[in-house]
């Protein structure tokens, strides 16, 4: 039997960069990032191979949350330029090819919304149930704090109103109250708001949170899904080249649930898988990943993972048993001033001792497991984080673009947050250097595209008998392509990953399907390279192999 062939969307395989816009660029020399200074740096996005931009809440905002407590959300925040500005940025990034996708807090407002300002004050009004308010601070019992290094309850007393609201985050940030439609009515306005001036998408942040239910808590709840699905068949109908990347971070079974049928979001990060990559680097094991990835396969038509190593938030460990989180803290953690939360406050390069064979092999996964990669902005340099900074700070310092006091990123004595340095670990410094870990991420970034069957192709795990060894056979259909100048590979690629501390002779069960003999497109030896059985695979190594 034959299906309908649905023709693929241009996400699946889009390589993302998340930026902080208050810390990747300053063009006023006043310590802060603009939406300007991006514009500024999109040739070194480019030259990179990035194709989409991620940009982190700008909003107006009193940032108390970094922004993701928004107070107005059809107003730019002054501190990174104007409405303008923005126009401008969409239209630079559209004339180079590239896209843009922007952040979108749902689930609650800033306390400062107006909104909430009238809701507090009259109960009867026109805003008085947008929010979930109630006299019972014991209310939903089964939903769990998340900010638990600030707050012990998600009710606080407002004594304008004289009655608890709910909060999923900090206390400035009110849920808002699905339950009336007029919230569903300005969600969709303010998307649409957005969407008009030419956007390529959402991150739609903390959305499992939605609705709450007595009994039955807060998270995933069906009359979220339903809204999911609302949200979807208005973006298609109206914006049907644009998409919408869901942060849900659920156990694994439950984050599926945000694919539906192929009807709610396009693509959801990856939050069964990275605690796994982590797992497997501190244990020497392929297991974790081995054992996860046949629950993350089969996705809908036009649905796909975005898979993430880092991001503004901690390295969440929020879904992991107990004992692997006893494991990673133990691993990952050597002080206690770097946990934020249920997790950890560091950049990737830090938490792999700032060994270049972990990076690259992190790296190598993240850009080689079926998905769409997303890059945390500065790990493609190797950037160091500041753990005396308050909680999620740690990981949100400025871009490090030269070397000396400002990074280039500006010229003012008192940048937002300290700039962090290190000798080496500066865009100027490694532009040039072939061998750098900014070069190496480029190369990568450059295979992955030239072997599109990475992030959308067919995926075999190979069984070999060494437990420290990962490897995949990757193939591609023809009519997989996402673009038609995607090359035709239908051959199989072969990934190898060593998760052992020392090198490992090469099993010939992993080279079965290439013949006997690989040839590395990129690894850790050079490329061109062959490789045969009883080869080894350096310590911490990969190779991604195609037949000779
Ligand atoms: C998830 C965001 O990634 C995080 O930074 C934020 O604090 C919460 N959602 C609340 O919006």
């Amino acid at each position: 039997m034959t299906h309908a062939h649905i023709p693929r969307r241009w996400y699946e395989n889009a390589v993302f960069y998340q930026i902080l816009v208050g810390v990747f660029n300053d063009t006023e020399g006043r310590g802060i990032g603009k939406l300007k200074g991006i514009a500024e740096k999109l040739d070194y996005l480019q030259w990179l191979g990035i194709d989409c931009l991620w940009l982190s809440p700008f909003y107006a905002s009193p940032l108390r949350d970094d922004g993701y407590d928004i107070a107005d959300y059809r107003a730019v925040h002054p501190d990174y330029g104007t409405m303008e500005d923005f126009e401008d940025l969409i239209a630079a990034v559209h004339a180079r090819g590239m896209k843009l996708i922007t952040d979108l807090a749902l689930n609650h407002t800033s306390m400062d919304h107006h909104w909430f300002q009238e809701s507090r004050k009259d109960p009867h009004g026109r805003y008085g149930d947008y929010y979930v308010w109630g006299d019972d601070p014991h209310r939903y019992p089964e939903i769990r704090i998340i900010f638990t290094d600030v707050e012990t309850s998600n009710w606080s007393f407002d004594e304008v109103r004289g009655q608890y609201y709910f909060h999923r985050f900090y206390k400035e940030q009110p849920d808002l109250n699905y339950d009336n439609p007029d919230v569903h009515e300005e969600v969709l306005s303010l998307i649409d708001f957005w969407m008009d001036k030419g956007l390529d998408g959402f991150r739609l942040d903390a959305i499992p949170y939605l609705y709450e239910r007595d009994g039955l808590g807060g998270e995933s709840l069906p009359e979220t899904l339903e809204f999911i699905e609302k949200l979807r068949a208005h973006m298609d109908k109206h914006y049907p080249d644009a998409f919408m990347v869901a942060e849900a971070n659920q156990p694994p079974a439950e984050t599926r649930e945000y694919f539906g049928d192929g009807d709610r979001v396009h693509m959801v990060f990856n939050f069964p898988l990275m605690p796994r990559l982590y797992q497997a680097i501190a244990t020497s094991q392929a297991s974790p990943i081995v054992e996860i990835m046949p629950e993350l396969l089969h996705l809908p038509a036009g649905a796909q993972w975005g898979n993430f190593l880092r991001n503004h938030d901690e390295l969440t460990l929020e879904m992991v048993t107990e004992i692997e989180r006893d494991l990673l803290y133990s691993a990952f953690l050597p002080d206690d001033s770097m946990r934020a939360h249920l997790g950890i406050a560091r950049r990737l390069a830090p938490l792999m001792d700032n060994d270049r064979a972990k990076i690259e092999l992190m790296f190598a996964l993240m850009f080689g497991l079926p998905g769409a990669p997303f890059l945390y902005y500065g790990e493609e340099l190797g950037m160091h984080d500041d753990s005396s900074l308050q909680d999620r700070d740690a990981v949100r310092t400025p871009m490090q673009w030269e070397p000396g006091p400002g990074a280039g990123f500006t010229t003012s004595d008192t940048p937002k947050r300290p700039i962090v340095g290190g000798e080496g670990i500066s865009v100027a410094e490694q532009r040039h250097d072939p061998h750098s870990l900014l070069r190496f991420t480029r190369s990568l970034i450059a295979a992955r595209k030239a072997h599109p069957e990475l992030g959308i192709g067919n995926y075999e795990a190979i069984e070999v008998a060494e437990p420290a060894l990962l490897a995949i056979t990757r193939t591609l259909k023809v009519e997989d392509r996402v673009i038609a100048s995607d090359p035709l590979s239908s051959a199989p690629l072969v990934c190898l990953y060593n998760f052992a501390p020392h090198p490992l002779a090469i099993p010939p069960q992993a080279l079965a399907n290439l013949s006997g003999i690989g040839r590395v497109e990129i690894g850790s030896v050079e490329a061109g390279t062959e490789i045969r059985s009883g080869d080894v695979i350096p310590a911490f190594g990969f190779f991604w192999l195609t037949a000779q």
